[in-house]
């Protein structure tokens, strides 16, 4: 292909799609095969390799993980906005005032939350931002927020808190006001706020190290790409590292429906769970 594509074969496609889902969790439609010629080809060049049947070996033969986790950066989506689905953290900015009055909360002090499948911050960053926004009380709490993902290039953005002034467009002046102008068309997240949220990268196929529990978890837009048996294991784990007042909040084209029973829908794509309470002890 003259731009610089190779062409990708049905067998070669079979095997890539093998391949993500059996590290990823994810599962490719043939919608996505445009993509992976695209995504992959770049990769393939730079490796001197010319097929992609030639890269599909050096990936089982002779890759490091570096090479692995570049595969899985290249064929993740990454699309997400500051306050996207911004009914949840309408949703979330009541839930916390209601943990903000309990005896046992307000002793304590500690507030946790998950972003699973952060991509660049954006979603992280907001349920801060809303949440010091509603509560300015909340910079002398001990609250910590959990942002992960499986494509370390996008942690690795996140970490940074830097983002474009385009990337505000649309925001009400009250969304935006935390936003630090760097002066070269570019806006800093405050530390303050970037000190209460720990990114890292989790494949959520993997185990995960934490315990929990969490007063919310966001998986949004993350398990469109899964199976329903895969959104079923995962989903079923959230639920267990829920505390029992806890939320889930999904995407807009997501559901639990023949997924999980493990939580019972109270509001537009934001579920409870149903079943035993997990009891509050290190996050
Ligand atoms: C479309 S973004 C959603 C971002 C954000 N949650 C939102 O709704 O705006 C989906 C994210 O899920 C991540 N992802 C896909 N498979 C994953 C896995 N197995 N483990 C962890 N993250 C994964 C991708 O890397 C991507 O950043």
């Amino acid at each position: 292909m003259d731009n610089g594509e190779i062409s990708l074969s049905d067998r070669e496609f079979e095997a890539v799609r093998n391949k993500v889902y059996k590290l990823a969790g994810i599962s490719m439609s043939d919608a996505k095969r445009t993509l992976v010629v695209s995504r992959l080809s770049k990769i393939v060049r730079k490796l001197n390799l010319s097929t992609f049947s030639d890269y599909i070996d050096f990936l089982d033969r002779n890759a490091s993980p570096d090479d692995i986790q570049e595969f899985i950066n290249a064929l993740t989506t990454n699309l997400t906005r500051f306050y996207r689905e911004d009914h949840h953290f309408d949703h979330l900015v009541e839930h916390v005032g209601q943990l903000l009055e309990d005896p046992k909360i307000k002793a304590s002090k500690r507030l946790r939350f998950w972003s699973a499948g952060c991509s660049t911050g954006q979603e992280p960053y907001t349920i801060a931002m809303a949440l010091y926004n509603a509560y300015p009380q909340l910079k002398s709490w001990d609250m910590r927020i959990l942002a992960t993902d499986i494509d370390t290039d996008v942690v690795r953005r996140a970490q940074t808190g830097i983002y474009k002034e385009n990337d505000l467009a649309g925001l009400s002046p009250e969304r935006s006001k935390f936003f630090e102008p760097l002066g070269n068309g570019d806006v800093q997240i405050p530390d303050f706020i970037r000190r209460a949220i720990a990114f890292k990268p989790l494949n959520l196929m993997h185990d995960w190290p934490m315990k929990g529990p969490f007063d919310a978890i966001f998986c949004r837009n993350v398990a469109i790409y899964f199976n329903k048996p895969t959104q079923e294991r995962m989903f079923t784990r959230m639920g267990e590292l829920l505390a029992p007042h806890g939320y889930l909040y999904i995407g807009h084209s997501e559901n639990l429906n023949s997924v999980s029973e493990k939580f019972k829908l109270v509001g537009k794509t934001i579920y409870k769970p149903k079943s035993e309470p997990a009891s509050r002890s290190a996050a």
